[in-house]
């Protein structure tokens, strides 16, 4: 099977996007929401949860390893790859490949959690493949917040992805790469106040593609994946709020298990 963790609730964007690209395939989510958020700590500690997660997926028959959250990708993916011996995705390199190609002006914007912003991982990742680049980096903190509290449609959210935005207009990014794998939930609001010409790159998309894309050419991991469209959804803390906004994302209703870790 495949196995996608993050924090909690925005690893499910990607769970979705991976559910859309290979319906086929068995997936198994764990979000640790008992110790979220991610973005706020240090790269030590998100490490060391990164690796505890991985480790828990592995155990449960991960036979790919999906990073569904930008915090840990950014810090964690070496590890994780040197640790354990299958696949690793992450969900910054195939956001930055989409951002470099779509890109007109080469004038991009970033925003994420503070861990992804202060990690300089997409600015690097950005000029090794477009070295004239202009980028912009914003950390947006209040905005995984609100998420997690269901304020996808409040005009207190819409105010605050202006206030966030309002720098980056200013210097007329023409690409806007939603660094963290909460904000595709907040797509509408965040694209309304980039503006309608501004290009969104979800990194839920990108990463299940390029997941699809690999599958299709490794026969190995083909025949390594179990199949039947099965999904088990696991997280360390349950929450009504998490079931609520989960179903939303998901689209359907699921069931929680508990998972100490
Ligand atoms: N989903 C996480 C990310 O993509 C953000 C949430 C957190 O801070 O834990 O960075």
């Amino acid at each position: 099977m495949i196995g996608i963790f993050d924090s909690g609730l925005g690893g499910l964007t990607v769970a979705r996007a991976v559910m859309d690209e290979l319906p086929d395939y068995d997936i198994t989510y764990f979000g640790d929401t008992a110790r979220t958020p991610y973005g706020a700590k240090s790269p030590q500690t998100v490490i060391q949860y990164a690796m505890e997660d991985s480790a828990f997926l592995v155990d449960q028959g991960a036979r790919i390893i999906v990073i569904a959250c930008n915090s840990a990708s950014s810090v964690a993916t070496g590890h994780i790859m040197d640790r354990f011996d299958v696949p690793v995705f992450e969900v910054i390199t195939p956001a930055v490949d989409m951002a470099t190609e779509i890109t007109k002006k080469g004038i991009i914007g970033v925003i994420g959690t503070r861990a992804t912003i202060s990690s300089g991982v997409y600015e690097q990742k950005i000029r090794e493949r477009l070295a004239s680049a202009k980028i912009h980096s914003r950390a947006c903190p209040l905005l995984v917040p609100l998420v997690e509290e269901g304020w996808m449609n409040k005009p207190e959210t819409r105010m605050i992805v202006k206030k966030y935005l309002h720098p980056l207009k200013t210097r007329q990014i023409d690409t806007l790469i939603l660094g963290c794998t909460h904000y595709p939930i907040i797509k509408p609001a965040i694209q309304a106040k980039a503006g309608k010409r501004v290009n969104m790159i979800d990194s839920s998309i990108a990463v299940a593609r390029a997941i699809r894309q690999f599958i299709e050419t490794d026969t190995s991991i083909q025949a390594q994946l179990t199949r039947g469209g099965n999904t088990r959804f696991f997280v360390s803390d349950i929450t009504p709020q998490f079931e609520k906004t989960a179903r939303l994302i998901l689209n359907r209703n699921i069931t929680l298990n508990h998972v100490t870790m």
